[in-house]
């Protein structure tokens, strides 16, 4: 019996040994210590003797169990430290390969620009301001000089809230009120531009009731026309990523500025498309409206408690979807605020394509 036992136990050690997997590791501990197994039957076996029998051998079948369990334990550990190595070896990550691109959605064209914007006038010292939307009518018009018989507060071309306030309230037609908190609220020099949304009651092919502008404004003291200049030049080369932007400055009239300007950039004709950059007065190019633009005017200085014989500055505003549709190639406007899918995966940006300067900002 003992060395039944012995010869048991070494086939046992054998088997657990010669087990490639911990499938055939468990098939070895059911065919030992399952229900029905060797060893289960042998222990079972130890009921039915008497107790000298049970006495003299089951110290031996006891032994038996325990070193088969714990020689199945331990190879049961070392094939899972084996798995589990080989699956390390296979899985591991690179590191160094670029995040992979399963980001679904887009940037919007309008929020792409808006970034663009503000990395330009960044660079230039610009601070990004805002202001609310829902504006009353003497930081939308009285401040900025527009008189109460101008037709921008007419019902037909301004959207008014129902209901009594003490000075009218309006969703702001333009981001030009922004110029008049920011003097009211930071001491000069001034530099921001003011992106946001902007409300008229006009709609065809190229207006919507609410559209986007941004805004510029600089107070400081002897600024000129020539900042100007210099300011719009940049930020349009900088923004059609071409060195070759011609503007054109055309004598204007809003209230709030003055003088005032209207400026074009020149546009050639390729293959029947408009493309920004050279043209103007030339035999295939024209001009093309992009801003109004102006030296902030004494009165509106004043308005914000400032002294203009102090400060002077400069004020431009500027479409935001009309410089995207520009830069971009979309000629209708309507389709920005559709929410169709379609257009957003045919116009929208990765999110990870961040407009930066030296990679060129709408990369
Ligand atoms: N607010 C003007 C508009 O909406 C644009 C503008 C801004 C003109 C600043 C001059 C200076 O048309």
């Amino acid at each position: 019996m003992t060395t039944d036992l012995d010869q048991m136990q070494t086939d046992m050690l054998a088997a657990i040994d010669a087990a490639s997997g911990l499938d055939a590791l468990d098939a070895v501990r059911v065919q030992a210590l399952g229900k029905t197994g060797v060893i289960t039957t042998l222990l079972k076996s130890l009921g039915a003797m008497t107790p000298e029998e049970r006495q003299a051998k089951g110290p031996a079948i006891h032994g038996l169990r325990e070193a088969i369990t714990a020689a199945i334990a331990t190879r049961k550990a070392a094939l899972e430290r084996a798995d589990l190595d080989a699956r390390l070896a296979r899985e591991t990550i690179d590191m160094t390969l670029p995040a992979e691109p399963a980001l679904v959605g887009s940037i919007h064209p309008v929020s792409q620009v808006m970034d663009e914007l503000a990395e330009i006038f960044a660079d230039l010292g610009f601070a990004v301001a805002t202001g609310p939307e829902i504006e009353d009518d003497w930081h939308n018009f009285s401040a900025l000089n527009i008189p109460e018989t101008h037709p921008a507060r007419a019902m037909h071309d301004t959207f008014y809230l129902a209901g009594e306030h003490e000075r009218p309230i309006v969703l702001r037609t333009h981001t030009s009120p922004v110029q008049i908190r920011t003097m009211m609220t930071q001491a000069p020099p001034i530099r921001i531009i003011a992106p946001g949304r902007t409300y008229r009651s006009d709609s065809d092919a190229t207006h919507t009731p609410m559209f986007h502008q941004v805004e510029g404004l600089v107070i400081d003291k002897g600024i000129t026309l020539g900042h100007l200049k210099w300011t719009l030049e940049t930020f349009l080369k900088a923004f059609f990523e071409r060195d070759d932007v011609v503007l054109r400055l055309r004598p204007s009239y809003f209230p709030f500025t003055e003088p005032s300007a209207e400026v074009d950039v020149g546009f050639t004709v390729q293959n029947g498309k408009r493309v920004i950059g050279g043209g103007g007065d030339t035999e295939n190019g024209g001009w093309m409206e992009v801003l109004g633009s102006g030296m902030v005017h004494p009165k509106v200085i004043a308005a914000c408690g400032l002294d203009p014989d102090e400060w002077q500055g400069f004020a431009f505003g500027c479409g935001i979807d009309r410089l995207a549709m520009l830069k971009y190639g979309m000629d209708d406007l309507r389709p920005f605020f559709d929410g169709d899918l379609r257009w957003m995966k045919h116009y929208g940006f990765s999110c990870l394509d961040v407009p930066t300067l030296s990679a060129g900002v709408g990369a």
